[in-house]
């Protein structure tokens, strides 16, 4: 076992670190403030190559591996969450989703604009009563022939006042329940796609969150994702991999969160000492470089399965349920370290602190990840894959 990164994984965490600290960190309070779309900031993340960085060179992504992905999420999440969601939903879902599942024509159309953050990208599940039970779909596309005809309503869409393409899931036949179910990718510029206004959220607030209706929308047959009634699959596939990113957002807000508590409390003197030199700050950051450490692992290694084309999906569930826990618990830390300090925005930790809370809910609450943990270990995957050879010699 080597845990070391190789060069070109240091080259991208230096590069999206000296990107966040330099254009990210400059406005990111204001942008929070006033709910402002960060669209120069997207602008530089597209040039450097940040929205399609898995994606296939052939159709101008990146080429990279899900680990440079993850720490690149990882540092860009210390900063800015908005920059660092919308960065997370184009390349693991939507261009993900696309590459690893859409035809040749689809991945011809859609991938070189998608990579290039020419356009942006939407996963469109989400509905008023299908949020967590995501088989409850009432969004509806009726087979026409050469169309579908799609008609819904979805909720908290990120991305949704800007993107160009949105992952649509509907139900096509509610006889065969999940198995009714198809994704599609429309365009936000057909006839019938309509925008609700901007969520004022309590975190990752100049993210653009979205109601997005759907009235009777002609959807090409051409467009359908995959083999009649795979869109449920394909959500749950697509998901397992977008969890491992938003694992890598709740690392990295925990670790921005660690690392400004840890610079303040060296600075800041209390009874004749820096506070970090009195044990109950110094366990508190005990605790904290401990279990940020350990999400570190579980992020890092849910990205290596995935890049060794192993089943993945219970350690990113497992990865994104401790990661999100330990980036809430540690940025409420984080403030009560910095006192008074913490409970100004001029800080940024009180930022932090909202900004965990979405990680424990998007992709999946921390309640669903334990749900398919729990039912992947009574279904016998008792241990991960990278275990089994040893568990088995001592077995
Ligand atoms: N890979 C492949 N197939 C899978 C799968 C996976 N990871 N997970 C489930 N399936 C299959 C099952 O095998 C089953 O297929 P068969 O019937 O052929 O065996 C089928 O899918 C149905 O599975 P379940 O019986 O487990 O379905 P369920 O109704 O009990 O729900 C659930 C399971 C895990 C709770 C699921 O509904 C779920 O993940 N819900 C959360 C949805 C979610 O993450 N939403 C996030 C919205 S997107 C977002 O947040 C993006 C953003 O903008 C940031």
């Amino acid at each position: 076992m080597i845990f070391e990164l190789q060069e070109e994984h240091l080259a991208v965490q230096e590069a999206a670190r000296d990107f966040a600290q330099k254009e990210l960190k400059p406005g990111v309070i204001e942008r929070d403030r006033d709910m402002l779309y960060p669209k120069e900031q997207v602008r530089k993340m597209a040039e450097l190559g940040f929205l399609g960085m898995m994606v296939s060179p052939e159709y101008g992504g990146g080429g990279m591996d899900s680990l440079s992905y993850v720490l690149a999420m990882e540092e860009i999440s210390k900063v800015d969450n908005s920059c660092s969601v919308i960065m997370s939903v184009n390349n693991s879902l939507v261009c993900w989703g696309i590459e690893t599942f859409g035809t040749e024509e689809q991945k011809a159309k859609y991938l070189p604009k998608l990579a290039a953050g020419e356009w942006i990208g939407s996963f469109c599940l989400s509905e008023p009563e299908a949020g967590s039970d995501a088989t409850s779909q009432r969004t509806t596309a009726v087979d026409k022939g050469d169309h579908y005809l799609l008609n819904g309503t979805k909720n908290w869409i990120t991305n949704g006042g800007t993107s160009q393409v949105h992952l649509v899931i509907a139900q096509t036949n509610p006889d065969l329940g999940h198995k009714g179910i198809n994704a599609f990718i429309v365009e936000t510029g057909w006839e019938g796609v309509s925008i609700g206004a901007k969520e004022d959220k309590l975190g990752i607030r100049s993210s653009d969150t979205h109601t997005i209706m759907y009235t009777d929308v002609k959807v090409p047959k051409e467009n359908r994702i995959g083999e009649d009634g795979f869109g449920f699959k394909f959500a749950m596939k697509t998901l397992s991999g977008g969890r491992i990113g938003i694992a890598a957002q709740a690392l990295g807000i925990a670790g921005g969160a660690y690392e400004l508590a840890l610079a303040y409390s060296k600075e800041r003197e209390a009874f004749g000492k820096p506070i970090s030199r009195h044990q109950a700050i110094a366990f508190k950051l005990a605790d904290m470089a401990t279990e940020i450490e350990a999400a570190k692992l579980m992020v890092y290694r849910s990205a290596w399965l995935k890049d060794q084309k192993m089943d993945y999906s219970t350690a990113s569930a497992m990865a994104k349920l401790f990661a999100s826990e330990v980036a809430m618990r540690h940025t409420v830390e984080a403030v009560q370290i910095h006192g008074g300090y913490g409970f100004v925005k001029e800080y940024h930790v009180e930022r932090l602190m909202r900004d965990a809370k979405i990680t424990q809910i998007y992709e999946g609450t921390s309640e669903v990840q334990r749900i398919v943990i729990s039912r992947n270990i009574l279904k016998g995957q008792l241990y991960l894959p990278i275990w089994k050879n040893s568990l088995e010699s001592i077995g």
